[in-house]
C-alpha cells in the first residue's frame, strides 16, 4: 500500500517547519524535517572532528548518524548519542554546516532511505529543500513555500530571539540571500520547486492561511 505524503519544499524560513508541523498535527500524520538531520549531520561532524569537504568520512557518519526523533509534549526532541540538541542545531552556524554537508550527492545519498523510512500510515508530511523533487517523487501534493527574504529574515529574526540567540536583523536578510544563492546554485538537487508542485507565497499570508490552502488542496485531491 502506497502512503500519502505531502511534501513541503522552500526556501530558509519561508515558515515551512511550522506550516508543515501544523498541517501533520491537523491530520495527525507523521512529520519528517529533513532539514534536521543535515544540521544534525553537520553538528556532529564538527564536534567529533570531521572536516566539512571530507566527503567520504560524512557519507560514513551520514550513513551510522545515531539520531532519532522523539514525540514528547507535542514536541520533536532531536536525539544525538542520547542528548537532545534540537535548540543548539536551530543556530544561525549550524545552519550554515547543514548546507556545507549537503552539497555532496553521496551524503544526501545516504540519508535518502533514513528519509523515506518517514513514509508510515496514516501519512506523512515531509518539509525540506527536494522532497517533492528528489526523496518522494510520487507524492499526491508537493507545495513549494516561498516568501520575500526580507520577510523571512524578519520571521528568522524573531525565531531567534524568541529562542534567546542574538542576531541583527541586515546581517540575517545577507545570510539568507548567501543561504538561498548555495542551496538554488547547487549541483546537486537544487532548492526548485518539482515541476507538478503548487507554488504558494506566504510573504502576506499568515501561518493558519496557508496551513488551510494546503488542507483545502489535500482535500480537492482526495487525500483526506
Ligand atoms: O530546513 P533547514 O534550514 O533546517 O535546512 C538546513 C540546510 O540543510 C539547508 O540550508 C540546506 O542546505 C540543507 N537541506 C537540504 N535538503 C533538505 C533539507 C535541508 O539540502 N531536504
Amino acid at each position: 500500500m502506497t502512503v500519502s505524503v505531502i511534501t513541503i519544499d522552500g526556501p530558509v524560513s519561508s515558515g515551512k517547519g511550522t506550516v508543515a508541523r501544523e498541517v501533520a498535527i491537523k491530520l495527525g500524520w507523521h512529520l519528517l524535517d529533513s532539514g534536521a538531520l543535515y544540521r544534525v549531520l553537520g553538528y556532529h561532524a564538527t564536534q567529533i572532528g570531521v572536516a566539512l569537504d571530507d566527503e567520504a568520512k560524512l557519507v560514513k557518519l551520514a550513513k551510522a548518524l545515531p539520531v532519532s526523533f522523539v514525540e514528547r509534549d507535542g514536541d520533536t526532541l532531536v536525539m544525538l548519542d542520547g542528548v537532545d540538541v534540537g535548540n543548539t542545531i536551530r543556530a544561525e552556524e549550524v545552519g550554515e554546516l547543514a548546507s556545507k554537508v549537503a552539497i555532496f550527492q553521496p551524503v544526501r545519498d545516504a540519508l535518502l532511505e533514513r528519509q523515506q523510512s518517514f513514509a508510515q500510515t496514516p501519512g506523512l508530511v515531509a518539509d525540506g529543500r527536494d522532497m517533492g523533487t528528489v526523496v518522494f517523487t510520487a507524492a499526491p501534493l508537493k507545495i513549494f513555500l516561498t516568501a520575500s527574504a526580507e520577510e523571512r529574515a524578519l520571521r528568522r529574526y524573531n525565531q531567534l530571539k524568541e529562542k534567546g540567540f542574538s542576531a541583527t536583523l541586515a546581517a540575517l536578510v545577507e545570510d539568507i540571500r548567501n543561504r538561498d544563492e548555495r542551496d538554488m546554485n547547487r549541483d546537486v538537487a537544487p532548492l526548485r520547486p518539482a515541476d507538478d508542485a503548487l507554488v504558494v507565497d506566504s510573504t502576506t499570508l499568515s501561518v493558519i492561511e496557508v496551513v488551510d490552502r494546503i488542507l483545502d488542496e489535500a482535500q480537492q485531491r482526495s487525500l483526506l
